[in-house]
C-alpha cells in the first residue's frame, strides 16, 4: 500500500474493497426496493464483481488495477447501453449505502464515501 493516508488504506486495502463490493452485490441481489435496477444487470455478476473491485481500487487511490487490465475506465461509455434516471441512481445508492453501513465502522469516513459515490452516480444520469 503506497500511500498510508489514501482512502484505499482507510478502507482496509484490497480486502476492504472486496468486502464493500461483495456487500453491494448482496444488496443488489436481495433488496426488494431495487427490482428495477436488478433487471438491468446480467444474471452472472462475477465479471462485474472483479471490475468493480479493480475500478474502486483505482478510484480510492490504491493500485490502478482497472487501467492495468482493461485500459482507461470510461464509465459513461460502459453505462451508455441502458438509460439511467434518478430512480436508478437512487436504487444504486441504496445498495451502496447498505454496503457502506455493513462494512465501514467509522461514521465520518462512511459519510464522506457516500457523498463521493452519490456524485459519481449522479454524473452517470442519462435521462
Ligand atoms: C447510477 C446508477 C448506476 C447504474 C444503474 C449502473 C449500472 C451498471 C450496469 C448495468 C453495469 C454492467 C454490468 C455488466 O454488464 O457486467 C455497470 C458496470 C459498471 N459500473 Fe455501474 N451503474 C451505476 C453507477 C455506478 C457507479 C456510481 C460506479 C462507480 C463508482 C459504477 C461502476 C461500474 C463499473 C466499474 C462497471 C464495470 C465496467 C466494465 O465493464 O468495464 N457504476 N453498471
Amino acid at each position: 500500500m503506497s500511500n498510508p493516508n489514501s482512502l484505499y488504506a482507510r478502507i482496509g486495502g484490497e480486502e476492504g474493497v472486496i468486502r464493500l463490493v461483495q456487500a453491494y452485490i448482496q444488496a443488489l441481489k436481495t433488496l426488494p426496493e431495487v427490482q428495477n435496477l436488478r433487471n438491468i444487470y446480467p444474471k452472472d455478476l462475477s465479471k462485474y464483481e472483479s471490475r468493480m473491485v479493480e475500478y474502486l481500487s483505482t478510484w480510492l487511490g490504491g493500485p490502478a488495477l482497472y487501467q492495468a487490465r482493461h485500459g482507461l475506465p470510461m464509465l459513461r461509455e460502459t453505462h451508455r447501453h441502458f438509460p439511467i434516471d434518478s430512480e436508478a441512481r437512487d436504487e444504486w445508492m441504496l445498495c451502496m449505502r447498505t454496503a457502506l453501513e455493513q462494512t465501514i465502522d467509522d461514521a465520518d469516513f462512511r459519510l464522506y464515501l457516500e457523498g463521493a459515490f452519490w456524485r459519481m452516480a449522479d454524473s452517470l444520469i442519462t435521462k
